[in-house]
């Protein structure tokens, strides 16, 4: 039986990859060993099986005993523990969900259900570091998988509408706080159905710009608002997030060589958990739109294709609808005014599961079984 230690469980990624683990009996193939950066000595959480106290985090040698690491615990724990690990001699698999190591030659991103066939080949060649994707990047392959296992995809474009939760739980709580504020500023007024519209704007917009607006976490307004800047900037002036969805795309789908250019503008809008894309697919032919609907529907369990229609796409693609579920719909899918191998689509995810605890849960199962 592996041997596996989990770090940073109880934050929020950690915490949907504890209860997704429950939810399928996981902890029963394996023996689990519960980290912690501030609490070494306690007891373990209850899991269903027996677990020791929980241990230090940084202790190397506690680490070292382990078949398996699995770390939600973020890139600032995996920047100072993971290189003084590996040049100890430990030989162990480490699956991570933070983005440090992603691109590093020695690592390979896992979503199962799009790159097995990387996953199994990396395995065999000994490879033992998996590192989970950018979140935008796992939901839209495992929406539009189909096209590109059918290397139907010329070049694409994405345009997302992030949610709260990529930040962080603190971002999570502000935007409620936003919310609040606005809707507190024009009580009143909300109450009274003769009030002025223009007059409630007014209160709220002048909320919205106010010292005492609560911006402290995502630096400016996102209730009522939205932010088109995630992460750093790049040098070519792509944010980090948009950098992502090019070559954690094309390195996920093993095609380093001969990579397929993805682009867009990365957004973050006032959705609490589940993020939202829009694409547009240059196809490399004019495919019928029922052999694509087809081709993405095929593609795994979880894809949904959405009728390209109003209730339909009102009631089942929209973050109110898929969060918690581990469906991620597509829809929109109609040929563009440029010509018919110009697709669009938009799908929706949720955030903490394809596109953060669910492809480390896999990639332990993969190891285990
Ligand atoms: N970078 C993502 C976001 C988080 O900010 O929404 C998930 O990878």
């Amino acid at each position: 039986m592996l041997t596996v230690g989990f770090v940073g469980w109880r934050g929020m990624v950690g915490s949907v990859l504890m209860q997704r683990m429950l939810d399928d009996n996981d902890f029963a193939g394996i023996e689990p060993v519960f980290f912690s950066t501030s609490q070494t000595g306690q007891p373990g959480p209850d899991v269903g099986v027996d677990v020791p106290p929980l241990k230090d985090a940084y202790d190397l040698e506690a680490l070292k005993a382990l078949d398996v690491v699995v770390t939600c615990q973020g890139g600032d724990y995996t920047g100072r523990i993971y290189q003084e690990l590996r040049q100890s001699g430990w030989q162990g698999y480490w699956i991570d969900a933070a983005s440090t190591l992603r691109m590093s030659y020695e690592s390979t991103i896992v979503l199962d259900p799009v790159n097995r066939h990387v996953i199994d080949a990396q395995l065999d060649k000994g490879t033992k570091t998996f590192v989970g994707g950018n979140c935008t990047v796992s939901l839209m392959l495992m929406g539009l998988g189909g096209l590109f296992e059918a290397n139907m995809v010329e070049w694409m474009t994405s345009m997302t509408y992030q949610a709260a939760s990529g930040s962080g739980a603190k971002h999570m709580r502000e935007l409620l706080d936003q919310m609040g504020m606005l809707r507190d500023s024009a009580r009143e007024q909300l109450a009274d159905p003769s009030s002025a519209i223009l007059d409630i704007d007014r209160r709220v917009t002048d909320a919205m710009r106010g010292n005492d607006f609560p911006v402290e976490n995502f630096g400016a307004p996102l209730a009522g608002s939205l932010l088109p800047w995630i992460d750093v900037k790049m040098e070519n002036g792509q944010s980090k997030e948009e950098w992502k969805g090019s070559v954690e795309t094309n390195k996920i789908l093993g095609l380093g060589d001969n990579p397929i250019p993805i682009d867009g503008l990365c957004v973050r809008i006032g959705s609490m958990r589940s993020h939202s894309q829009a694409f547009t697919i240059k196809l490399k032919q004019d495919v019928p739109l029922d052999e694509i609907e087809d081709r993405i529907a095929r593609h795994n369990e979880w894809v949904k294709v959405v009728p390209n229609d109003k209730e339909a796409t009102n009631d089942a693609l929209t973050p109110a609808a898929v969060t918690g579920k581990m469906e991620v719909p597509v829809g929109r899918l109609r040929k563009l005014a440029m010509g018919g191998d110009y697709l669009s689509a938009f799908s929706v995810g949720d955030q903490l599961l394809w596109g953060a605890a669910e492809p480390l849960k896999r990639m332990l199962s993969i190891l285990r079984d």
